[in-house]
């Protein structure tokens, strides 16, 4: 099994570059699907998420050509089927997405039930409504969902909740389905909004993007088209959180500075000195961090995928602190590990409180999810001695080269092969 093992007590200093967005990208590679011509994307992640989601459309006939580490050419032509059922499917949330570009495509699909990070349920119910109003009949057995319908016509759909994924699925769905879709109560992140413009450069006429209101006009034809991604808000909140823990002076380059507003905010709150420049952000401070609380939001509020990052940072602040998960129901998993580390945090329901320590020690923890490794890596960073990381295939998932990145910036940290087995979950 790998491990990451991590001397902490160095302060990060230097800078570092910002790869491209996991949750643009792993919606803008299964939207090719509905592209009549090849498309070149440039700034895709090198992560696990994405290079099975490249699996994915292999198998399913597509040509996938890797140009370099960040950069790939794929040719949807040969993909026939609206069929897809692959081991990847159900590692990971965003294969979900299979059904919108698939049954855009050829007005049906089936496909395996996605997985994911598990935080309590994660329902799809908006995405089948969605599908509904479009003209789709929905059936799920045997762990498949299946879609069925005579043909799509656009629609009026009013989400319940604020949902990225259901957006982001409608839009896929509609793009290329006659009449006009209107998606209301729209999630309004960066990587929605990046989708949307990577459809429109295809030729789609989606507009609102970014608001909540998304209007879809259907289109018969999407060229080929070249892309860059967005830089990852998360990733870059992430290395703007270790800087703070660990009282150095980090710039984070390559990053897009509005996308970054509500974590900026949040640490500025806390006594953090936050440079915003062009293309990059400068983080540093001296001293104690300051309590202050925190309540989760779909965007443009505090992110959701930054609750365990900013979690390290408040349980060494002075003071009384409050975290609100407003997104989901069970996003505190990584509590009991950060509490091996001598955290003091109390969970309740969707809050937790958390009285600063002065410091946290090492010791070994396990990442329970993609932003709880990354939080642990965050506290291991800041800790007194040496904390060891289980389970990180969870961090690989969505982070590119992340003990190289800390390295580079002073940062006490390897990966370890044991010989003990993987555990379960
Ligand atoms: C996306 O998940 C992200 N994943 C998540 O990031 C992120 O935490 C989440 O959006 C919120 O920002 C990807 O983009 C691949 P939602 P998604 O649909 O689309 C409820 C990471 O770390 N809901 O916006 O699955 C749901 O239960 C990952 O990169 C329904 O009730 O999230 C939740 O409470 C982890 N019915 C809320 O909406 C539905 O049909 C938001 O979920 C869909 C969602």
């Amino acid at each position: 099994m790998k491990k990451i093992v991590i001397n902490g007590g160095n302060r990060l200093n230097g800078s570092v570059c910002i790869s491209g967005a996991k949750n643009a990208a792993v919606a803008i590679i299964p939207a090719i699907i509905l592209s009549d011509g090849v498309c070149r994307v440039e700034n895709i992640p090198d992560i696990m998420d994405v290079n099975l989601m490249l699996d994915i459309l292999e198998k399913m006939g597509a040509k996938v050509n890797r140009i370099n580490r960040s950069t790939v050419e794929i040719d949807p032509g040969n993909i026939s089927s609206s069929y897809a059922n692959y081991d990847e499917i159900r590692a990971m949330r965003a294969s979900c997405y299979l059904l919108g570009a698939l049954l855009g495509k050829f007005s049906e699909a089936e496909s395996a039930l996605p997985g994911g990070c598990n935080f309590g349920v994660r329902p799809i119910d908006q995405h089948l409504k969605g599908f509904g109003v479009l003209g789709a009949e929905n059936s799920v057995a045997n762990g498949m969902i299946k879609l069925k319908s005579n043909g799509l016509q656009g629609g009026h759909v009013y989400l319940d909740v604020v949902s990225v994924g259901a957006t982001i699925n409608i839009m896929l769905a509609a793009v290329k389905t006659p009449g006009r879709t209107v998606i209301e109560n729209a999630a309004k992140e960066p990587h929605v909004v990046d989708l949307a413009n990577f459809l429109n450069s295809m030729g789609a006429d989606i507009r609102g993007a970014g608001t909540d209101v998304i209007k879809i006009n259907g289109v018969s034809h999407l060229s080929g088209t070249n892309y860059t991604i967005i830089p990852d808000q998360i990733e870059a909140g992430t290395y703007m959180a270790a800087a703070a823990a660990t009282n150095g002076d980090v710039t984070i380059t390559n990053v897009i500075t509005k996308h970054l507003e509500s974590i900026t905010a949040k640490l500025r709150e806390m006594g953090i000195t936050v440079e915003e420049y062009e293309d990059c952000i400068r983080v540093h401070n001296k001293g104690r961090l300051h309590k202050c609380n925190v309540k989760t939001m779909p965007h443009p509020g505090f992110p959701t995928d930054m609750q365990p990052q900013i979690a390290v940072l408040l349980s060494v602040a002075d003071g009384t602190s409050m975290i609100t998960e407003a997104v989901w129901d069970n996003r505190f998993r990584y509590v009991d590990e950060l509490k091996r580390m001598g955290a003091n945090i109390s969970v309740s329901g969707k809050m937790a409180v958390i009285e600063g320590v002065d410091n946290l020690k090492g010791a070994p923890v396990k990442a329970t999810d993609l932003r709880a490794g990354a939080a642990m890596i965050v506290a291991g960073l800041a800790a007194q001695g040496t904390t060891c990381i289980e389970d990180i295939r969870h961090i690989e998932r969505g982070y590119e080269n992340v003990v190289g990145k800390f390295s580079s910036l002073g940062a006490d940290i390897k990966i370890v092969q044991t010989d003990e087995p993987t555990s379960a979950n």
